[in-house]
């Protein structure tokens, strides 16, 4: 298939990105597991810095323990109603994690040349330093000073927010992945970060230095939902040509 200039996949994409709403009510319609697989996959396929994929989608299955993980979603609507239940978990540790798997798939690689495995080395072990040294806590005050005189050290992945926020917002592309490929699905979804962190955490049990970016609720909507027309910032004030 021509993929450049294909006014279909165009079109396609529109419909998908433009059907994409924040729904939150939805119907009883259970979602086949196969498709929540299917779409688990593809968030998987996200971009990631350095590929380094640090995170975990949680797949509420267990009913009893997705009406607590509703409750703990300060039990919104869209909780509550939700068919599945998907929570983004992100830590560095995920990221070390994935450089020491990323290494072993490198060095075992037959397909990868020799120039290709000297450029993945590098740069996992140069990613795997920054994680494992730049994510002690003893670097937060450091980038936290920094950032008031220099204010794009805020984002950097040292320190042990910096690189949990690191983690976090790389794990947003999988969320996003996941959102739009429900609305090709034909199914609805509601990003929430109105949940208390501490109570899921528990839930969970996740290892200490993980956070969750994301909530996301899908399900097909309800037919007395509530959608709201869709409003964004005229495109003037969002995009700024140079
Ligand atoms: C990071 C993030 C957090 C959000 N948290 C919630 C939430 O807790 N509850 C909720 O009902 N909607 C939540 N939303 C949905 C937004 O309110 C919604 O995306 C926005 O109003 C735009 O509407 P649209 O997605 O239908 O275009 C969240 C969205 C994002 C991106």
């Amino acid at each position: 298939m021509n993929l450049q200039n294909n006014p279909q996949l165009w079109a396609n994409f529109q419909t998908i990105n433009r059907t994409r709403r924040a729904i939150r009510e939805f119907d009883n319609t259970p979602i086949p597991d196969d498709i929540v697989r299917e779409l688990l996959n593809e968030a998987s396929l996200a971009p990631s810095s350095g590929n380094l994929q640090p995170y975990q989608l949680h797949w509420i299955k267990n009913a009893e323990l997705k009406s607590q993980v509703a409750l703990a979603c300060n039990a919104q609507k869209a909780a509550k109603s939700a068919a599945a239940l998907v929570i983004i978990v992100a830590s560095p540790g995920i990221a070390r994690d994935t450089a020491k798997a990323q290494l072993a798939y490198v060095e075992a690689s037959d397909s990868l040349q020799e120039k290709s495995k000297d450029y993945y080395r590098k740069q996992i072990v140069k990613f795997d330093r920054i994680l494992k040294l730049g994510a002690s806590a003893c670097w937060t005050p450091l980038v936290n000073i920094g950032s008031m005189i220099k204010p794009g050290l805020s984002l950097l992945p040292i320190g042990h927010t910096g690189s949990r926020h690191w983690a976090a917002r790389n794990a947003i592309f999988a969320a996003q992945t996941l959102m739009l490929g429900a609305a090709a699905k034909g199914l609805d979804s509601c990003p929430m970060e109105g949940f208390s962190a501490t109570k899921l955490a528990d839930l969970l049990g996740l290892k200490r230095g993980s956070v969750i970016p994301i909530v996301i609720a899908l399900g097909y909507r309800a037919d007395q939902a509530r959608i709201e027309e869709q409003w964004r910032r005229q495109l003037a004030d969002v995009v700024i040509e140079h």
